[in-house]
């Protein structure tokens, strides 16, 4: 097999919220996740929040010094927009400012280069109390608080995000109403997607009109749904369900269009795109790379009434399951959506895998953190990358989900998803066994 180039670039990834705490410090603004843990109505484990969590916001040298242990040559992480802007718009936040800058100077001091997304969903509630994603003016507020960034930190940032999985923070949190904003509304939930797709392609747009010299894509989820049996039905279900989740932002960037299964099925409930002249030129607005969290596939059959979309998940045979997610481990689907997404973007978008790795609770030996099935996931999981590139499929890197433990939003502190354990009473790092494989296998590769 083709070895891996020289620069590919192999990261670690954190969110703002998973990881500073600092949560109303240094005049940051709230923001809908600290609004949700706080309120009773919070579906989080024990109801813990992340004012702390793993205190990353005072940590950061510490943390800085564990990437590099680590032999990371990128770190992905991502700006808090509330402490940048803590109303949204308008005031800046020096204070905020400061401290990106000591983040983004401290990693290129150490060899790592800065990945930062804009957006993981942690929305200012000054902008939320307003509408939020469902509101058109979104793509305005957006562009501000990504022109504030830009206009700070771009000239030291070579990679920049636009949006974390826009499936999420739509969808689970305007539809299903699963996460914040935790509303359950059909029409809140197409809005909420097409601002934040038209958001993202208005940020490329200006980041090109800026001149900046960094790259610029987005970090989609996807999870595909794949029919459980050959059955017509379980077929136009796993469609359904690919369309009106993760497919619906791909098929938006790759064919301009969004998917026709989704749009009936809002039609279907009495609403319609609000589309405006040249919104789909934006959504197509070229990027530099195609950023991809990969984790798992899932299959789905046909059961009318089930859910919104008349289907279930079943689980499959033959399938490992990570059982502290009850994910069934599928590295040959990356495989396939690899392929797929080189055939749809002709192979001339190099393609990042911007999140993969596993959670698994972790027993500890000895002192050591003997993470065997994490280890054995991110190994195989590569090994897959490795194969695609081999067969000429453009990758230009690899980033782990995720370099420290953190608060894993519902989930809370109960599951873990790093290469470095952590304590959270304590704050003590300690190196896994998948920590120090990953570090191993970067040094032999780069
Ligand atoms: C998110 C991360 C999260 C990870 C593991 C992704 O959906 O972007 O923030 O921690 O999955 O659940």
């Amino acid at each position: 097999m083709e070895k891996f180039p020289k620069d590919f670039i192999w990261g670690v990834g954190s969110a703002s919220y998973q990881v500073e705490g600092a949560w109303n410090e240094d005049g940051k603004g709230e923001n809908i996740w600290d609004r949700y843990c706080h309120s009773p109505e919070s579906k989080v484990f024990e109801h813990q929040n992340a004012d702390v969590t793993i205190d990353e916001y005072h940590r950061f040298e510490e943390d800085m010094d564990w990437l590099k242990e680590l032999r990371c040559n990128a770190y992905r992480f991502s700006i808090s927009w509330a402490r940048i802007l803590p109303a949204g718009t308008g005031a800046v936040n020096p204070k905020g400012i400061a401290y990106y800058n000591k983040l983004i100077d401290g990693l290129l001091a150490r060899g790592i280069q800065p990945m930062v997304t804009l957006y993981h969903w942690d929305l200012p509630v000054a902008l939320q109390d307003k509408g939020g994603w469902a509101n058109r003016e979104i793509v305005d507020w957006f562009a501000e608080y990504a022109r504030v960034c830009f206009e700070n930190f771009g000239d030291r940032v070579p990679y920049w995000i636009t949006l974390n999985e826009p499936t999420v923070f739509t969808f689970s949190g305007h539809l299903l109403g699963a996460v914040p904003p935790c509303i359950q509304s059909f029409e809140q939930g197409l809005y909420s997607a097409h601002h934040a797709m038209v958001a993202h392609g208005t940020v490329v747009r200006l980041f090109r009109k800026m001149g900046l010299k960094g790259k610029i894509g987005f970090a989609f989820d996807i999870v595909p749904k794949l029919p459980y049996t050959d059955a017509e039905e379980d077929k136009k279900a796993a469609r359904l369900a690919n369309a009106t989740t993760q497919y619906f932002f791909y098929e938006g960037v790759t064919k301009g269009k969004y998917p026709k299964e989704a749009i009936d099925f809002y039609e279907s409930k009495g609403v319609k795109l609000p589309l405006q002249d040249g919104d789909m030129e934006l959504v197509t607005e070229k990027c530099d790379f195609f950023g991809l969290n990969y984790y798992l596939t899932q299959a789905v059959r046909y059961k009318k009434g089930c859910g919104l979309f008349d289907c279930e998940y079943v689980f499959r045979e033959n399938f490992p399951v990570a059982n502290a997610v009850e994910w069934e481990i599928d590295p040959e689907g990356l495989y396939d959506v690899l392929k797929d997404v080189q055939k749809a973007t002709n192979n001339e978008v190099p393609i990042i895998i911007t999140e993969n790795g596993i959670c698994q609770d972790d027993y500890c030996e000895n002192g050591e953190y003997n993470d065997d099935e994490r280890l054995g996931y991110i190994r195989a999981h590569i090994d897959v990358i490795q194969k695609a590139y081999s067969e000429g499929v453009k990758m230009a890197g690899y980033v782990c989900w995720c370099g420290f433990d953190n608060f894993e939003w519902n989930n809370g502190t109960n599951k873990r998803f790093g290469l470095i354990h952590v304590d959270f009473e304590t704050q003590k790092r300690t190196m896994k066994k998948s920590g120090k494989w990953y570090r191993e296998f970067i040094s032999k590769n780069s």
